[in-house]
């Protein structure tokens, strides 16, 4: 037989059995055969070394010669990806997302293996460069390297140019032993993975059992519109998979093609995806290879396109990170904050440290409870943690102070009016209403950007203006003649004039936001938008319906119950609160906000029913817009089926509600009755 021939044919066949044995677990052939197979081509590649080729099967081995790494351009960005911590925060990059989309979606949960990542490059089918991330336009190439590795196909059958983004990592369980090799030099799996690849000698890499999990791939030329069926596609082109993989869709055709491409991942309604992040949370620690975390992709590549990227990271995928940056320090102190409504908080004060990229000096801890949880006080050494933008937690003691071990004990009174404190459920309250440091807060609230928008009058501005008795309370933000400020330092002229301006503007703010602005007990903006909505779209009307103390009033606006409709009754009859809202109504602010006509004008058919919505609709999308039609006739949209349910709206791909509904014997109704019942 020709000798070309020959190479080729021991080439393809032993790759073949490479990726049988190293990929599938299914060798067909004994070791024995496949050394015999494997000796032939090193004994003719040595003769005709010309012939060899350049992914030869041999090339598994690695050489002695020193490699280098040739600096080389990615021809696809590599980018990193935004990143959250908590599962409401997913939900809410989720819910963005379809809405942004404007369609339905599907989205593709893998997990985020903590390795060294790669880009893998192939030309007619045969792998041409293995490039690091480097700065995300250049890279080193680790070819040589990456071919030891026996799990990366070396030639494949899809002839047009693509790349495949990739994982390269170690398991925990080779880890000790390998890093024994390497002196212990590296500190974790993923520094030995990411150290063995820029090793310069290939034969050394060779030894050290790397593993490879592909992500995403990009075809020159397009065969699919679907992220899942790409990597369907990798699959069946040998490159390895992992199996611990979502795929969540509204649509039940995508979930069955999903389920018959690749049986071995978890597929799924959309709804079901927040649990299965909860269940790969719970199983972390049970594999056998470090993940940082899980990544949320969204399947439809046209979409991903429309849905573009920022400066750093795509819009269409999310990392859920398992955990939020730590750092170490020292609490120097806990101070103790009394709020507007009473509440004592602790806050710590640190020594200023660094944690994702910023410098944090404080961190909430909470209640009493929790610092006695964590045996905590002044002078311990500390781990901190940032989830997201919320503010740092104190997560564990790392060192108790040595010199002066204590835990920290909330004060019996109030530091700032002497008041005894009371303990309410987890909390410590001040129940004094004159005491200065709740009224402060409470006139800061009332200014703040979220609420009236003062922003010329900051915390420290009021506080000044209170301790030097300017103002008495948030009616005189109006009534003071800020003139009088000319002769305290730090005022002059022009501040002065600003302040004005912003609090002569801030009376234009609807009556949403004065109401909020009061900072009442649970009338936050979600409930108040609930009270205008359910007709109390006025002071008066709230005042005058609280004045018949009936707590059913309020308490049937859904969502609000018997808790809520007592606070309202408490609030707008309290004689405090009211002479408080007779000056601001003196001063001018908007105490009505008037209801927009259609929803006047629409006769309330859907009265006293409750619906639930499920699926996705054709003339409602996002289905939030279903709800508006039925609550603007004055019916009540519910989250889930229980018996008070009256009505079940249906679309497509329609989630578990429906079979609750219909063992319920709940009227199911469809997009077209829909349509027909709105008139
Ligand atoms: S997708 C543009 N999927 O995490 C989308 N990345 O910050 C690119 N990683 O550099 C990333 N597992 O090294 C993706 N299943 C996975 C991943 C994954 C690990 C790494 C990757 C990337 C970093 C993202």
């Amino acid at each position: 037989m020709d000798i070309k021939k020959r190479i080729e044919q021991l080439s393809t066949e032993l790759l073949r059995h490479q990726h049988l044995y190293y990929v599938k677990a299914e060798p067909e052939i004994s070791d024995l055969e496949y050394d015999r197979l494997f000796d032939e081509l090193v004994e003719l590649e040595k003769k005709y070394p010309q012939l060899a080729w350049p992914n030869s099967p041999t090339k598994r081995v690695g050489s002695d010669l020193d490699n280098t790494f040739p600096e080389k351009e990615h021809t696809l960005p590599v980018l990193s990806l935004d990143k959250q911590y908590t599962i409401e925060e997913l939900e809410k990059w989720v819910s963005k997302t379809i809405n942004n989309a404007g369609q339905a979606l599907s989205f593709v949960v893998e997990e985020k293996i903590d390795g060294a990542s790669i880009v893998l490059y192939y030309k007619n089918g045969s792998l041409e460069s293995a490039l690091t991330r480097g700065n995300g336009v250049v890279g080193n190439d680790v070819i040589e390297n990456v071919r030891t590795i026996k799990q990366v196909p070396l030639v494949t059958g899809e002839t047009s140019n693509f790349a495949v983004r990739s994982e390269i990592f170690i398991k925990k369980s080779d880890f000790g032993t390998y890093n024994q090799t390497f002196e212990n030099k590296y500190a974790n799996p993923r520094n030995l993975a990411a150290g063995s690849l820029r090793n310069i000698k290939s034969s050394v890499v060779a030894k050290v059992p790397l593993n490879i999990f592909s992500y995403e791939g990009f075809f020159e030329t397009a065969f699919t519109n679907d992220h899942i069926l790409i990597l369907s596609r990798l699959k069946e082109l040998g490159f390895r998979i992992n199996r611990n993989m979502g795929f969540f869709s509204a649509s039940k055709n995508m979930v069955a093609t999903v389920q018959g491409k690749l049986p071995e991942i978890a597929a799924g309604h959309i709804g079901d995806l927040s649990d299965y992040v909860r269940e790969r949370l719970g199983e972390r620690n049970r594999l056998d290879y470090e993940i940082d975390g899980l990544v949320i992709k969204v399947n439809e590549l046209d979409v991903r396109d429309g849905l573009g990227y920022t400066a750093h990271h795509p819009r269409w995928a999310l990392a859920f990170k398992f955990d939020a940056p730590t750092a170490q320090t020292r609490l120097l102190d806990v101070q103790v904050q009394v709020g507007r409504n009473g509440r004592v908080t602790p806050v710590g004060i640190l020594e200023p440290v660094k944690i994702a990229g910023s410098t944090v000096a404080r961190a909430t801890l909470h209640n009493q409870e929790y610092i006695d949880m964590l045996e905590l006080g002044s002078g311990d050494t500390v781990s901190i943690s940032k989830r997201g933008d919320i503010i740092p937690a104190v997560e564990k003691v790392i060192e108790k102070d040595p010199d002066h071990p204590s835990i920290f004990k909330f004060p019996e009174t109030c530091p700032f009016c002497l008041s005894s404190l009371v303990k309410d459920g987890a909390h410590h309250f001040c129940k004094n209403r004159e005491c200065p440091e709740r009224i402060k807060r409470s006139i800061s609230y009332f200014a703040a950007k979220d609420q009236m928008d003062i922003d010329t009058l900051g915390w420290k501005t009021i506080a000044f203006l209170f301790d030097k008795g300017y103002i008495k309370g948030i009616p005189d933000l109006y009534t003071f003649d800020y003139n009088e400020l000319l002769n305290e330092e730090g005022f002059k002229e022009k501040k002065i004039a600003n302040i004005k301006k912003s609090v002569e503007n801030s009376k234009k703010k609807p009556f949403r936001k004065v109401l909020t602005s009061l900072g009442f007990d649970g009338l936050g903006t979600s409930a108040v938008s609930d009270l205008i909505k359910n007709g109390f779209y006025s002071m008066d009307r709230i005042i005058e319906a609280a004045s018949r103390r009936d707590v059913e009033i309020f308490s049937n606006i859904e969502g609000f119950g018997e808790i809520m409709g007592q606070l309202v009754i408490r609030h707008f009859t309290d004689p405090e609160n009211l002479a408080l809202i007779e000056e601001l109504r003196k001063i001018g602010l908007s105490f009505e906000e008037r209801v927009e006509k259609p929803q006047e004008a629409e006769a309330l058919t859907f009265k006293d029913q409750v619906w639930v919505i499920t699926g996705s609709f054709e003339h409602f999308n996002p289905r939030s817009k279903a709800a508006e039609e039925i609550e603007k006739r004055g019916g009540k949209v519910v989250g889930s089926v229980s018996t008070r349910t009256t009505h079940v709206l249906v679309g497509a791909s329609p989630g578990s509600k429906l079979d609750k509904a219909k063992k319920l014997d709940i009227p199911i109704i469809d997009e077209t009755e829909f349509l027909k019942m709105l008139g």
